[in-house]
């Protein structure tokens, strides 16, 4: 009987995508995918260390599993990758010392071996090297979403803010060539994936190492002209490269979504500083308006870091202000947590205290809930090409997808629709998604009984 394998995610797309590429790895190697850890031979969790709430979640994950593999611990491996194994390496096995394989971010490829090997040696086996090699052999990664193919195009990152992790754990900037970008665009495109997401930590920084004429804006119109590819979307670009190029890129090729995802962290200048982001208050708004300017009904989304080292009332008054300013269409918001290696962790105390940062977070997230609402209020009564990319677990005859501007919309219809693009009208507005009827009738064969 083929071994099982069980992989679970936290974190960013880009972990999912790397996931991806692990269950295709261990696919090769002859394993089949588990429903969960319980059936698994081989549990893989790719973790994540941008915040200290994403890494807590291991330790806990790990105390469950070793729980429900109990009965079989001799049989099961444990496998951790991702951001915390790179980060720990063997100080993993301190509170986990039942750990068979440890492999960084850069070791994807040795995972196979290095689970072999452990559970052949019967000890530890641990790769967190950095492995300058961005090469990935096509078509192994194992798609997860019937729609959207996610292709990485950078790896690692040189920005160095001050309360990022990433740098650290991802390591440096690196391009893959755009050969193999545009491989594995055409590779999405036929095997019936309507939508492509480009993904890198700045990927509008990105040149190709291959073609001196292939930009970030290049690249987009590359994988433009891909047939069978209908919606591009990227993330995330920095906001101090908004140029005229990436502008024009979004404004002129209609295949890339009218969304930006452009995180701005912190509405305060004198914030910004310190979080060494390299722009202003003033600059993120012009590149906003140019955005707007140029490409009427674009949506914006954002991340927000509250109770940042030395974050006054007034600095978090301008941030929600800028809110307020900006209306984005949504926000993913954190409190700040001190992360390992950081500038902030060596020179900035962690000073504004948690009853704060909890009072700074609700109320942001209620003025956005209240934008968000008021948005989606508005929408009632036009008409969306929206993507089905899931069904709904509790019921069979609905649906969720998204807009062209990334707004998820809930509507009926078979299931028959997940991955095609389909035209709903909008009813209903809620503070984080909309509801909505197909334009379209659906087939005959699937209406369901009951
Ligand atoms: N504390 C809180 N939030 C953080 N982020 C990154 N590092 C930290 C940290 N130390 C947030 C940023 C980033 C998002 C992915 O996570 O907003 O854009
Ligand atoms: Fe982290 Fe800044 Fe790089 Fe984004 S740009 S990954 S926040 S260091």
């Amino acid at each position: 009987m083929a071994r099982k394998y069980y992989v679970e995610t936290f974190g960013c797309q880009m972990n999912h995508h790397d996931s991806e590429r692990i269950a295709g790895l261990l696919e090769h190697d002859g394993y089949e995918a588990a429903a969960d850890e319980t059936t698994a031979d081989l549990v893989v969790l790719n973790t994540c260390s941008v915040r200290e709430r994403a890494e807590e979640k291991l330790y806990s994950r790990l105390g469950e599993i070793r729980l429900a593999t109990a009965a079989r611990a001799d049989e099961v491996a444990i496998a951790v990758t991702g951001c915390v194994a790179q980060q720990e390496g063997d100080k993993l096995l301190r509170r986990a010392p039942y750990i068979n394989a440890i492999a960084g971010t850069q070791s994807l490829k040795q995972i196979p071996a290095l689970v072999r090997d452990a559970v052949e040696r019967g000890r530890t086996r641990i790769d967190i090297d950095p492995h300058e090699d961005v090469s990935f052999p096509l078509g192994v990664a194992r798609p997860s979403d019937p729609a959207r193919a996610w292709i990485t195009i950078i790896e690692g990152c040189n920005e160095f803010c001050s309360f990022c992790v990433v740098p650290y754990t991802r390591g440096t900037e690196r391009m893959r060539p755009v050969a193999d970008i545009l491989a594995e665009a055409r590779e999405a495109a036929r095997t019936g994936h309507v939508e492509v997401q480009l993904l890198g930590q700045i990927v509008n920084h990105y040149q190709a190492p291959d073609d001196a004429g292939c930009d970030f804006a290049e690249l987009l119109a590359r994988v433009h002209a891909i047939s069978g590819i209908q919606r591009i979307r990227f993330a995330s670009p920095h906001p101090r490269h908004v140029t005229e190029q990436l502008v024009a890129a979004i404004r002129d090729l209609p295949k890339v979504c009218k969304h930006l995802h452009l995180p701005v962290q912190s509405g305060s200048t004198r914030v910004l500083q310190a979080m060494r982001r390299r722009y202003t208050r003033e600059t993120y708004l012009d590149g906003v308006a140019r955005l707007r300017d140029a490409i009427p009904g674009i949506e914006i989304s954002t991340d927000i870091i509250v109770g940042f080292p030395g974050e006054t009332d007034a600095d978090f008054e301008a941030t929600m202000d800028l809110v307020r300013t900006v209306n984005f269409q949504s926000i993913y918001s954190f409190k700040y947590s001190v992360r390992p290696n950081t500038l902030a962790m060596k020179r900035m105390p962690d000073d504004v205290m948690e009853g704060e940062k909890t009072r700074r977070i609700v109320a942001l997230q209620a003025l956005q809930r209240e934008i968000q609402t008021a948005n989606h209020t508005r929408m009632i009564g036009t008409r969306h090409d929206v993507l089905v990319d899931a069904g709904s677990r509790r019921r069979s005859w609905e649906l969720a997808g998204r807009t062209f501007g990334n707004t998820i919309v809930n509507f009926p219809g078979p299931a028959e629709w997940l991955g095609r693009i389909v035209p709903v009208r909008i009813t209903d507005a809620a503070p984080n998604s909309v509801r909505g009827e197909a334009l379209i009738s659906a087939p005959v064969e699937a209406a369901h009984a009951g």
